[in-house]
This record gives structure tokens, C-alpha cells and sequence, in this order.
């Protein structure tokens, strides 16, 4: 059918003035935005009301002052679900470069996007649209590349080769995400109060030395989105609500566009994008590592009437045949074990299937 071939390809092909019912939300689940015409001349959505994420300095992370940037960090995972991470490391080029790339890889011709299109949610390499594209019943308003990443040497001989540079830009991209991300989980453990030399050498449990596991090669995917403008903004999303599957996620929000929503208190409050940090937020693994402690947060994603928005998500996890559990350091009779483990493939394979509920999946596992 025509929406399986995605939003670019409707609105290029369409002149689409109203929006057609497949994206229809049920009054109940439509967004609460200002009107077009109330937006301001970027498109934002002027009247919504924002939440100012806590700001971890990632350099105060590494230097004289980690314990105060410990504190803060604990604090913006217990409390929020998210921060904004600056002073990263990662340059602004290779930033630029990375959405450079996935802009120009959305801007091709459908039939060189479409190449990549496929059912195969296990696939190095997805191009597709909507949230869960053969379950939902309302479609969203996104299309979407992924890209798996490690190990890099097996995946990137399946990554498009059009543009020409993707392959190079997206490996550095990938490597350097990676790299922060590993520095951000060691601060973690640190921050839950686990130090890795403390943690048992118990080859049965999975969560033990998660670094080692981490550094060894974890799981990461690269999500590129794009949400072309939209005839009417009210009544549909680019996301549902959802929580991110695995330990952290790096997004690259649009600098220009806002439309990352997360649910703070009971209400649904717009992430102001600050140019060059990364929105770091805590996944369920990591709500269910440590054992209920850092929570993962919903989130959506509002699109606009005027302008095209983009985010590339960097997701980091545990190896795909790991087990998610607590970790015994955080089970104790003052907080005790909180989740049922998981087999990682039970939840991947539950993420792809569903029509988004919230947090349901995780919820049953307690
Ligand atoms: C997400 O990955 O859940 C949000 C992406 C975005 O801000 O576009
Ligand atoms: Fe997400």
C-alpha cells in the first residue's frame, strides 16, 4: 500500500492538504498544540509548555569534579529520565557531518531509499516508516533508516553505499558515540554506587562486569528520522509514547525544529534543543539494572506544519544474548528484586511487535 512506502514519499507524490485517516489518532491520544497558524516563523510550537532538562557537563564528568557531576548525574536519572550532555567531546563536525549525510540519504530518490526497505527486523540495515510499520493501526508520521553497528567490521559492508560517504561518516559517528557511552556507563555504575572492581566474577551472572561485557562489544543501533511537515500537526505524531529498550540512548535532536516531548509529572513537556549536546535518556535495561532506581521515561514526537524536522538516536545496550537482570549490588532487603529477568531477544522481539502501550512490557516484568 501507498503508506508502507513511507511520509516522504506521500507528501512528494500527494500535494497532501488534509491529513489522510491512516494517521488519524483517536481523539484521546492526539497531541494538545498550538494551531499552525500560532506557530512562529521556525515552527515551534510557541504556546507548549518546555521542560528545561538537567545540563551534565561532560567534562566536569572526567576531571577534578566528578563527585559533585556524579550527584548531578544520579539526580537528572532518578528524577527526570534525561539530560542534556555538553562539553561531550564528540566534534561539531562529525556531528554535522552525521546529519549531513542522513539528510542527504533522505533526499534521494525513493526507489534508492526503498532499496533498503525490508520486514526483517533483525536486518544490519531497515529503512522504513511509521513506529512498529507492520503492527500499527494509525500509522505515524516518520520515516526512519536504521543501522546496526556492532560489531562495525560485520555490519558496515551491509550499510547503503549511496550517498557515497554514509558509510564512512556513520562508522565514525558510531565509534565516537560508542566511546561516550561507555565513559557515561562506567559514571553510571559509579553514581549507583557500584564500582567494576568491586563486581563478582561470577561467569553466571550476565549483569556482572557489565563493563567488560560493554567493552567487549555491546549493542548499538543508529536511528535516522525525518518528519516531513504535516498538513495537520493536531491530529497525528511522529512517535508514539515509548521508553527506549536498552541502557542509554544519544539523540541529536534538530537544532532548528522542536518536537521531542517527554512526560514529566502527569504532563507532556517540549525538550528545547540546545545546539551540539546530545539528549542522553535512561533505557528500561537500565531501569531494570538498576533495579528500579534510574527510571526510563516516555517520550513522543510532535511534527510541525512548516518544516522538516531530523534526529539521528544512537541506542546502546547490553551484547543481543545477554540477559537483562537487576544487578545483585542494588538487590537488597531495603529494595528488593524488582524485575523478572529477560532474555534480550524476548524483549527486542516484543519492541517490533507491538502497537506502542507505554511502559506495559516493562511493567510485566516485575
Ligand atoms: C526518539 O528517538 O524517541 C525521539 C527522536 C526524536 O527526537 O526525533
Ligand atoms: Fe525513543
Amino acid at each position: 500500500h501507498q503508506y508502507q512506502k513511507g511520509v516522504k514519499q506521500l507528501v512528494e507524490n500527494g500535494r497532501i492538504h488534509t491529513l489522510p485517516q491512516r494517521y488519524i489518532l483517536p481523539a484521546s491520544d492526539r497531541p494538545i498544540i498550538t494551531t499552525s497558524e500560532e506557530q512562529d516563523d521556525d515552527s515551534n510550537f510557541v504556546g507548549n509548555p518546555k521542560i528545561e532538562l538537567p545540563i551534565i557537563d561532560f567534562s566536569e564528568l572526567i576531571g577534578p569534579n566528578r563527585p559533585q557531576a556524579l550527584q548531578s548525574l544520579a539526580h537528572a536519572c532518578q528524577h527526570y529520565g534525561f539530560f542534556q550532555l555538553v562539553n561531550h567531546g564528540i566534534s561539531e563536525e562529525v556531528i554535522r557531518k552525521m546529519k549531513d549525510v542522513m539528510g542527504r540519504f533522505f533526499n534521494q530518490a525513493y526507489e534508492e531509499r526503498a532499496k533498503h526497505m525490508t520486514s526483517d527486523m533483525k536486518a544490519a540495515v531497515r529503512y522504513g516508516t511509521s513506529f512498529s510499520q507492520n503492527k500499527d493501526s494509525v500509522f505515524c508520521w516518520r520515516d526512519f533508516l536504521k543501522l546496526l553497528c556492532h560489531p562495525l567490521s560485520h555490519y558496515l559492508p551491509h550499510w547503503p553505499q549511496s550517498p557515497m560517504d554514509l558509510r564512512e561518516v556513520a562508522a565514525t559517528y558510531a565509534e565516537e558515540t560508542n566511546n561516550l557511552f561507555l565513559k557515561l556507563m562506567e559514571a553510571i555504575l559509579e553514581s549507583l554506587g557500584i564500582k567494576e572492581e568491586e563486581e563478582d566474577e561470577d561467569e553466571d551472572d550476565n549483569n556482572n562486569n557489565i563493563m567488560k561485557k560493554l567493552e567487549e562489544g555491546g549493542s548499538q543501533m543508529m536511528v535516522a528520522n525525518l518528519y516531513p511537515p504535516c498538513p495537520e500537526p493536531d491530529l497525528t505524531l511522529g512517535m508514539p509514547p515509548h521508553s527506549d529498550y536498552g541502557l542509554l540512548t544519544l539523540l541529536l535532536q534538530d537544532e532548528e525544529v522542536e518536537g521531542l516531548q517527554i512526560q514529566f509529572q502527569g504532563k507532556w513537556l517540549t525538550v528545547k534543543p540546545i545546539s551540539n549536546a546530545f539528549v542522553v535518556n535512561v533505557g528500561d535495561h537500565l531501569e531494570i539494572f538498576s533495579n528500579g532506581i534510574y527510571k526510563s521515561v516516555l517520550h513522543r514526537v510532535l511534527v510541525n506544519a512548516r518544516k522538516s524536522r531530523t534526529s539521528v538516536a544512537s541506542l546502546h545496550s547490553l551484547p543481543f544474548n545477554c540477559t537483562v537482570k537487576p544487578s545483585l549490588k542494588l538487590i537488597n532487603d531495603a529494595n528488593p528484586k524488582r524485575y523478572k529477568d529477560t532474555d534480550f531477544h524476548t524483549f527486542l522481539a516484543y519492541v517490533s511487535s507491538r502497537e506502542p502501550k507505554g511502559k506495559d512490557f516493562l511493567h510485566s516484568r516485575k
